[in-house]
């Protein structure tokens, strides 16, 4: 079987530096070229010496030149949507890990890979285990009225509560079908951000990575799911996934779920 020619979007990044190392480990896989406004240089050295690829800060420039059947974005908010509608245009499957997209952004990637029948999957998280903890959380809230989650991240991050905590209260309530109870006259700042009937509490400490912890309660018992990111190689099985399923499936994936056969 011919390897899936993959171009990096953003190859400079703490991201895309990690998928440009992972791909070049990857059997059926080629990094075929690499696109980032730092570009400085005309190639790009591969980490495991075996040559280089066009690098360019321009992306038209590279499809042209390395004809990718997929391009992977790890950039910046702002720098997704110009690629999408020149990636679309030209027939280029995309898989999108950069936060930060509107509603109306995945309206327009829906529209636009149905309307050029290429591949898009907008994953907001590549770790397997972060999935699966939301989904099993997804579960177990169904069987308990009270729900917290604790989510802990490095210092560095803009945003609290994060996004994947806020996703997981949400998809929480919805497969419960109605808010999660609170304990009464319990209301105060100390109590975290109450989202659906769940008070997300955020941690921010150096030395952290990306960690979530959602505890339920019940009388008697309490059941505690826990993911943690030790490293950033966690996201590459996910990015890989993904790569697969863009090349294999005309329309717009939003998340893992699908792919991993979740829902
Ligand atoms: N989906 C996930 O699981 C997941 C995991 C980690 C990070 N992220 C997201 O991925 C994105 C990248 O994260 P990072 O830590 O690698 O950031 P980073 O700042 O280290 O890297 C971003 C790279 O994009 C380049 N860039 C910016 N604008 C560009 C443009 N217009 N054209 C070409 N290149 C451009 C920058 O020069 C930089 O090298 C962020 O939005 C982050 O939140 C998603």
């Amino acid at each position: 079987m011919k390897p899936i020619k993959v171009a990096v979007y953003g190859a400079l990044g703490r991201m895309g530096q990690t998928l440009v190392d992972a791909l070049c480990r990857e059997p059926d896989m080629q990094l075929v070229g690499a696109v980032d406004i730092e570009a400085a240089e005309k190639q790009l050295p591969l980490p495991d010496g075996s040559g280089t690829v066009p690098f360019s800060q321009n992306l038209d420039e590279i499809i042209s030149a390395a004809r990718p059947e997929v391009v992977v974005d790890f950039t910046t908010a702002t720098a997704v949507m110009p690629a999408v509608r020149l990636a679309a245009e030209r027939g280029v499957n995309l898989v999108i890990g950069t936060s930060g997209l509107t509603s109306d952004d995945i309206k327009e990637i829906d529209r636009l890979a149905q309307a050029k029948s290429v591949g898009v999957a907008v994953v907001p998280n590549f770790a397997l285990g972060a999935v699966l903890m939301m989904h099993l959380a997804k579960i177990a809230g169904k069987y308990f009225d009270f729900a917290e989650i604790i989510e802990l991240h490095h210092h560095l991050k803009a945003d609290a509560p994060s996004g994947t905590a806020l996703s997981t209260a949400r998809a929480m309530a919805k497969a419960k079908g109605k808010p999660f109870s609170t304990p009464e006259g319990k209301a105060s700042a100390g109590r975290g951000e109450q989202v659906e009937g769940i008070s997300i509490h955020s941690v921010r400490l150096p030395g952290l990575l990306a960690h979530q912890e959602v505890m339920l309660g019940g009388a008697g018992q309490t059941l505690k799911i826990r993911h943690d990111t030790i490293g950033r190689e966690c996201y590459m099985p996910g990015v890989m996934l993904a790569i697969r399923g863009v090349v294999n499936r005309k329309g717009l994936v939003y998340g893992l779920e699908t792919l991993l056969g979740l829902e």
